[in-house]
């Protein structure tokens, strides 16, 4: 059986005939080159987070303070790490965060695409955002066997809304994710010094410039004024939703429904309550309030009261053992957002595969070697807090 762990095999032996990674293994030195291949206002918008980003570093350093007690004499030379969610059995626990300016981060302009391309090629499942410089249906032709999901920005426009998980629906997307922390953008002082808001520039907006809705929203059309299309969508992209809406969403489909940016168990007990399929536990990677509370620590909480509703989880994700660790609280699925936006702009489709192959060889090994086989071995009594 092969297993994710094998791809350091790959790397020796290619070393061995004098070929070393073209692409970063540690996670640092990707973004450090991932940043250098950008423009200085998308590394603004990539990297930076809201107000002095302390919520967004916490993310990541607060899963030091987690720590695995190892199993021995297992013999964990068989392992398995696929999940089943929403009756789908997918290879691998991992997906890709929905990226709103993906689209940029490609050489080309087409990163919504190349990262559909690599969903295809690894199996791991890409979360379309609202925000694409391709239009839904494009996006969708390149998942191939790897179902995809479609993330939704629920705008104010009703008509719109139900008219955007429509196209979703048709275009074959397999569950809907609706984004609840971002009606309005948070405080960015990166981006406010910069200035730099690929929107407002008219730029990843194509779900809203090919949709007959919006489209009737316009005297002219978004190819003869930009400008106007773009305040048009500025009017219309925000929705502060509240308990009242949840029964209107639930409506808008039958496929799988799922709610980011939820941390409190109330609200998750709540939404549950009120007929969602998933709790998506998230802060957003830190860019959308400074909190300051690690995502990763409030997940313990949420997956409790989310009881068996599957509970997805994002924001810090850096190695294959950040993975495991969430995995082990009891996240029935783990999301990745800035790594592999630094592989698509250091090395277009293959760039992804190799951030989303050094995860999971990272996180099989990690199983190899403290004697986990399965995903339900990972379990949360293995969890230590560690003081640092
Ligand atoms: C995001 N995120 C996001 N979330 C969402 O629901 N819709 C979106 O369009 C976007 N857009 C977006 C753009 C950029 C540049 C980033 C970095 C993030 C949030 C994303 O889905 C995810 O929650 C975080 O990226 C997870 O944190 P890490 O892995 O980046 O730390």
């Amino acid at each position: 059986m092969a297993h994710y762990g094998d791809f350091q095999n790959e790397i020796y032996f290619a070393a061995l005939s004098g070929t070393l990674s073209r692409f970063p293994i540690r996670y640092e030195e990707l973004e450090a080159l991932g940043q250098e291949a950008m423009p200085a206002d998308l590394v603004s918008y990539v990297a930076g987070g809201c107000g002095n980003e302390r919520t967004q570093d916490a993310n990541i350093t607060a899963f030091d303070r987690w720590g695995i007690v190892p199993r021995m004499f297992v013999g964990a030379a068989q392992r398995d790490i696929s999940i089943e969610l929403f009756g789908m059995r997918l290879p691998t626990p991992l997906f890709m965060s929905p990226i709103g300016v993906i689209g940029l981060c490609a050489k080309d302009g087409h990163g919504d695409i190349a990262t559909a391309k690599a969903a295809a090629q690894t199996g791991v499942p890409m979360i379309a955002s609202t925000l694409s410089a391709d239009p839904l249906e494009e996006v969708a032709k390149h998942f191939g066997s790897t179902p995809g999901f479609f993330q939704l920005y629920t705008p104010t426009d009703r008509e719109l809304a139900q008219s955007l998980v429509r196209r979703a629906e048709a275009a074959g997307f397999k569950a809907i994710v609706v984004t609840l922390d971002t009606w309005v953008t948070g405080w960015r002082p990166r981006d406010l010094k910069s200035g730099s808001f690929p929107q407002l520039r008219g730029l990843c907006l194509a779900n809203y410039f090919s949709d007959d809705r919006f489209r009737s929203m316009l005297a002219q059309s978004p190819a003869d004024n930009l400008l106007a299309a773009t305040l048009q969508w500025t009017r219309i992209f925000g929705n502060p939703l509240t308990w009242d809406d949840l029964p209107w969403l639930r409506s808008l489909t039958k496929l799988p429904l799922l709610v980011k940016g939820i941390c409190h168990p109330e609200d998750v007990r709540r939404a549950i309550a009120g007929g969602v399929d998933g709790i998506y536990c998230s802060n957003h990677g830190g860019r959308q309030a400074n909190g300051g509370i690690a995502a990763i620590d409030m997940l313990p909480a949420v997956i409790d009261a989310a009881a068996n509703t599957p509970v997805l989880f994002d924001s810090g994700i850096r190695t294959g053992v950040d993975v495991i660790k969430a995995l082990a609280m009891g996240a029935a699925a783990v999301g990745v957002g800035r790594p592999y936006a630094y592989g698509l702009a250091l090395g277009g489709v293959d760039g992804i595969v190799h951030v989303l192959r050094c995860l999971l060889a990272e996180a099989d090994l990690f199983m190899a070697v403290d004697g986990f086989r399965t995903r339900a071995e990972l379990r949360p009594e293995l969890l230590q807090r560690v003081e640092r």
